[in-house]
């Protein structure tokens, strides 16, 4: 199936991770022009060379999604290069799980800030160009976690939130012709988590109790997010997409 998104402009944060990267080799697979933001420019930039090796348009970028300058740099400067962000994906993120009685500011506005506040700052930055061309793709990586998980209070109310913030801004734009849709993974076998020592327990549990007995792979949210970002998905927005193998 052609996903009619050759020469797109799609922007990806924290594109150097597991997820990240997955969607940003799918998306350059489709012909997009990638950008792979990161606070980790070094793996960003193996991310974008390998793709440029392969035949791909991509390009590195440092920011951190949780400072405006940053965001606002990173999209003039991407603006610059290759024109209007037509497809964002808002995918950076991290845990820093504790009990609620132990858990610290620092970890709470962490966590909320790179999620929410990295989803808020850059999807401020594209609407108007998104609007501009009455075309846009907006997609918000979730988690399973969005229904409560214990030691993941944070996590769980950032990735609930950005389940309301893809439902408010699906309502405001989807007149601009702009789709906004969040992806709530299960557990996927990225590099981080498959380096947890508990990773074992974590792969048994999830064979056990997923009605599709195994963890995720990177590819699985890459591919869905390619298909929400495709031509044929324009009828879909403010949803949540589970890929998570039928775990709820
Ligand atoms: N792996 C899973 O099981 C899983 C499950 C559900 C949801 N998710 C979500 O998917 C997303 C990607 O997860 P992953 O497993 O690939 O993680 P990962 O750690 O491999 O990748 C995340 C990337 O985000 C980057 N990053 C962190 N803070 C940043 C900032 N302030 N600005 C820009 N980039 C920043 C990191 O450098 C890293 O490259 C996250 O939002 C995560 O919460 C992951």
């Amino acid at each position: 199936m052609n996903l009619g998104i050759e020469g797109k402009v799609a922007l990806v944060t924290g594109g150097a991770g597991g997820i990240g990267a997955a969607t940003c080799r799918v998306l350059a697979g489709e012909g997009a022009q990638v950008v792979a933001c990161d606070v980790n420019l070094a793996l960003a930039e193996q991310v974008a060379s390998e793709l440029r090796a392969g035949g791909a348009s991509a390009m590195a970028r440092q920011a951190d999604v949780t400072d405006e300058t940053s965001v606002k740099n990173l999209f003039a400067h991407v603006i610059g290069e290759w024109g209007p962000v037509e497809i964002l994906v808002n995918n950076a993120g991290f845990t820093r799980d504790m009990r609620i009685t132990k858990m610290s500011v620092n970890d709470w506005d962490a966590v909320v800030d790179v999620i929410l506040k990295g989803a808020f700052l850059c999807t401020r930055e594209a609407i108007p160009h998104m609007t501009g061309k009455r075309w846009g793709r907006i997609l918000n990586i979730s988690s399973r976690a969005h229904l409560g998980n214990p030691g993941q209070a944070n996590y769980s109310a950032a990735k609930a939130g950005i389940i309301g913030f893809t439902k408010a801004m699906a309502l405001e734009h989807g007149r601009n012709g702009i789709t906004v849709n969040a992806i709530a993974p299960g557990i996927i076998a990225t590099e981080a988590v498959l380096n947890l020592p508990h990773f074992p327990k974590i792969k048994e549990l999830a064979e056990g109790n997923t009605p599709v007995p195994r963890v995720g792979h990177p590819d699985d949210v890459a591919q869905t997010v390619a298909f929400l970002a495709s031509q044929h998905a324009g009828y879909i927005t403010g949803d949540v997409l589970h890929v998570s193998g039928g775990r709820y």
